[in-house]
């Protein structure tokens, strides 16, 4: 029955029927933390993009709404995002009822044009904007790649923001009513879903920085003065693998502060009547490390409530552990903090029937193919906290430093369950969390 399908994830949000990919519209209002995402209602590929709308209390449990947005004869509804019009600068709210408004993509064969659409009723029912498309930039940049436009508003100018894939890059634009948006700047090197957003350094509210990202999640750090994206940093990666197009939430209350993700887990469903699936929300903070500067993500404060403890153990070999963690390895589900500390300056790792969930390289800093350097470059330890799921896995590195994500795989025959691996290494640390399914 519906959610109990033999790879329906039981800790993230899938949809019902049908494809999804980029989340859309994340936004926070009166209780509800909205998801959007694009998505295809009527079958398992890419096609008919629409806006598919979920909701959820806690950002765990949710419930799917019907779709958002539909085709219609500008386009079919490409990514974009939302924010609530408080002051109503739109005009499209009535008295003590403000709109959510949507920034969208309409895609049509010939161009991509940035669009706008309102709802009073807590997005359930939408109307599109008569004076659609709001900007219209295929001409200026002689590209068809226009695209996700990303809408905040910036208090110290009280303006709205809007980030703007456009061929080669981010460009930003502004407004005072959603509606009319002038073009400031523009930055090179990044493609499609951009997201803009201020961080408190350390956590101190004096010291804060601007991160601008695009859908691979490569970002920069630096200034914004409402108009122009100054960079200060190089270009880092803080998540990799299956993740794609995240988005953080608009309008979460000041009273919380934080700074929340949702990525799309590009991850194949096989010969299920859905397919793909939204990550784990993520916090994201701006930490100083000993490379500078860099952005960290963890899974949010609201999914300690899934995990229950089965078991914990501290300096084990590999073999102990293997054999600790051997009644789990068909877990439908699973949570394992691990630390492994290497004893020789090569390879380690942990598998789950031949497939690599940790492989970390000392010597070249790599980790599941990506570079990455220990938060002390001369400990010879590193700590994964692991999320498997039915047909995911997310790992997070030392604390958020790092994460990846992927396709759980099938066993595949592979008798070997869970083997940790690599010469005379000690795992210096082992937890076991069982998961609660968010379905039942
Ligand atoms: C990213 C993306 C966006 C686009 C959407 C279409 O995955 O290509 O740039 O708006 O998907 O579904």
């Amino acid at each position: 029955s519906l959610y109990r399908e033999q790879r329906r994830p039981q800790y993230h949000f899938s949809t019902r029927r049908g494809w999804i990919n980029d989340p859309n519209g994340l936004v926070f209002y009166e209780g509800e933390y909205h998801l959007f995402y694009q998505h295809n209602p009527f079958e398992r590929e890419w096609e008919n993009m629409s806006w598919g709308h979920a909701v959820s209390k806690d950002l765990l449990h949710w419930e799917e709404l019907p779709v958002a947005l539909h085709p219609d004869k500008t386009g079919t509804m490409f990514s974009g995002s939302a924010i609530i019009d408080y002051d109503n600068t739109s005009g499209f709210g009535k008295p003590g009822n403000p709109a959510m408004v949507a920034l969208y993509t309409a895609d049509s064969p010939d161009k991509q044009v940035q669009c706008v659409a309102y709802s009073l009723d807590k997005g359930r029912t939408w109307s599109k904007y008569s004076g659609n498309p709001v900007i219209d930039s295929k001409a200026k940049w002689n590209s068809k790649d226009t695209r996700d436009p990303r809408v905040f508003w910036y208090a110290p100018g009280k303006h709205w923001v809007m980030v703007l894939n456009e061929r080669d890059g981010h460009s930003i634009y502004t407004s005072r009513n959603l509606k009319d948006w002038a073009y400031e700047s523009h930055i090179t090197g990044f493609w499609e879903c951009p997201d803009l957003f201020e961080l408190p350094v350390d956590g101190n509210p004096a010291k804060k920085k601007w991160v601008i990202y695009g859908a691979s999640n490569t970002y920069m750090t630096g200034s914004f003065n409402g108009k122009t994206f100054t960079p200060e940093s190089g270009k880092y990666y803080f998540s990799a693998g299956s993740i794609y197009a995240a988005q953080t939430f608009n309008n979460i209350p000041e009273s919380d502060g934080r700074r929340i993700q949702i990525g799309w887990g590009r991850i194949p469903q096989q010969g299920m009547p859905f397919n793909n699936m939204m990550l784990l929300p993520t916090t994201l903070t701006l930490r100083t490390t000993k490379d500078g500067i860099r952005l960290f993500s963890a899974p949010v404060k609201e999914t300690e409530q899934l995990f229950a403890a089965a078991g914990k153990w501290t300096g084990l070999t590999a073999n102990e552990a293997d054999r600790h963690l051997a009644a789990f390895s068909q877990a439908d589900r699973l949570r394992i903090r691990a630390t492994i500390r290497l004893s020789h300056a090569t390879e380690a790792g942990l598998n789950l029937y031949g497939q690599r969930l940790i492989g970390y390289d000392m010597n070249f800093n790599m980790l599941n193919g990506m570079f990455y350097s220990p938060q002390d470059p001369t400990s010879m330890e590193l700590t994964a906290d692991i999320y498997i799921d039915r047909s995911s896995i997310e790992v997070f590195i030392d604390g958020g430093a790092f994460s990846y994500s992927m396709e759980r795989k099938p066993g595949n025959g592979n008798r070997e369950g869970f083997k940790f691996w690599g010469n005379n290494i000690t795992v210096t640390s082992l937890e076991v969390f069982n998961v609660k399914s968010i379905w039942q």
